[in-house]
């Protein structure tokens, strides 16, 4: 048998971290070390069935803590990185961007110098084989109106506190590339959805607030528009480049499901109507609930909010072959299934200060979370 080829992966108990390590440890072909600081968003119970795993490695720790990122390069000699801790949520980067700069911008220049000094030293093979893969976000592009799509070409524009950090950090990205060689590559891909998603990011924030009987908070008018992937579309993409993918190269990733919120909002409590019926939960049937529709209620915007993302994903088909895989309605399906499955998982999310977060948020919109008499 092959030996497995170690890789570094950061943020990999985050969300699209947790599927990542996931899929690259089943395909038995790669040993991961996954280090994470474990913020808020990240799930202890995630990866937890991983953690006897001879295919991985769990390392707590800040992606800005030089000292330790190089004693990591030194111990396990990967052959590339798959950076992928940030912070992450637009809201609360608009409440305070403190922690977005620190993670996002400082702690990407810190992984992208200590990758270097250990590439620069290392000789053949190994060397030329090595590869820095970046996750990023299409929000970098910042809006669209009601035509066009997002492409490798489409300028940077952010327009939040979050995506700018996240710009800041493709720059850095290019920069290392362009100055030093650095084989880099960068994705910058749509909204995700599926499994394993924190609650404060929309689709699992209105299946728990449903389920609960709270109000399904929906920003301003409901009319703008995501363009969904479901995140075991998102990896493949994200192996795919990190294994075949040009150094210096950037590739768009979405799935073309484009969904004004309002509708993708009555996507989920259609879906939750027919397989968690109001009338057979037990706190809604005394309410006399008859759709969880009926829970939605409109709320104060976001400011700055970005009207449309959509994704033109021409490049990473032709030069890679890569195609979204799973349908939007089958996905979701997939996704509600998956959060009324996993009460204990659900627990631990909402706990800690996830319900600070949510007052914050919430209140000044109109008291959202108060449940709907
Ligand atoms: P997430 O918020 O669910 O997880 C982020 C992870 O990073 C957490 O496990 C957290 O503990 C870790 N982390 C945060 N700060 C850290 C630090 N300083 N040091 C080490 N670990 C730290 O995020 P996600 O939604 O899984 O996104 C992962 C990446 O993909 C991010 O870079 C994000 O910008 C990008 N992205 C996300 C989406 C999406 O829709 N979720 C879409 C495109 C790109
Ligand atoms: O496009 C990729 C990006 O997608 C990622 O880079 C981000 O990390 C990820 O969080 C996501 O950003 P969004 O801001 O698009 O995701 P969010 O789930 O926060 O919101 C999706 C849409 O739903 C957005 O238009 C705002 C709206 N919304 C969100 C929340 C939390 C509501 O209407 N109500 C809500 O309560």
């Amino acid at each position: 048998m092959a030996e497995k080829r170690t890789v570094l992966v950061t943020g990999g108990s985050g969300f699209i971290g947790t599927n990542l390590v996931r899929s690259l440890v089943a395909s038995g072909e790669y040993r991961v070390v996954n280090l994470d600081a474990l913020t808020y968003a990240a799930n202890p119970l995630s990866l937890a069935d991983l953690a006897d795993h001879p295919g991985y490695v769990f390392v707590k720790g800040n992606i800005a803590d030089r000292e330790l990122v190089t004693s990591l390069f030194e111990k396990y000699q990967p052959a590339g990185v798959l950076h992928l801790a940030a912070e992450t949520h637009v809201d609360r980067s608009i409440v305070s961007a403190d922690d977005f700069v620190q993670t996002n911008v400082v702690g990407t220049y810190s992984m992208l110098e200590a990758a270097r000094r250990y590439w620069e030293a290392l000789t053949g093979n190994r060397k030329d084989s090595f590869r820095f893969l970046h996750v990023s976000t299409d929000e970098v592009f910042g809006s669209l109106g009601a035509e066009g799509y997002f492409s490798e070409e489409t300028p940077y524009a952010p327009n939040s506190p979050y995506s700018a950090s996240k710009a800041a950090s493709d720059h850095f990205v290019r920069a290392y590339q362009h100055t030093y060689g650095l084989p880099t590559l960068i994705t910058n891909c749509s909204n995700n959805y599926g499994p394993y998603q924190f609650p404060e990011k929309v689709i699992p924030l209105m299946i728990l607030n449903a389920l609960s009987g709270k109000p399904l908070p929906v920003y301003g008018a409901g009319a703008n528009v995501r363009d969904w992937i479901y995140v075991e579309d998102h990896c493949r993409a994200v192996q795919l480049v990190f294994e075949e993918g040009k150094p210096g190269e950037t590739y768009v990733v979405g799935a073309g499901n484009e969904r004004r919120n309002i509708d993708l909002v009555n996507q989920i409590c259609s879906i939750l109507d027919e397989i968690a019926p109001p009338a057979e939960v037990h706190p809604l049937r005394e309410r006399g609930l008859e759709s969880y529709s009926e829970l939605i209620k409109f709320v104060a915007d976001r400011p700055g909010h970005d009207h449309r993302y959509a994704i033109d994903s021409a490049r990473i088909t032709r030069q890679l072959g890569w195609q979204a895989e799973v349908g939007f309605e089958a996905g979701l399906r997939r996704t509600i299934e998956w959060y009324l499955s996993n009460p204990e998982w659900v627990d631990k999310a909402s706990g800690g200060s996830y319900g600070e977060w949510i007052e914050k948020n919430y209140a000044s919109r109109g008291h959202a979370q108060e449940e709907k008499k």
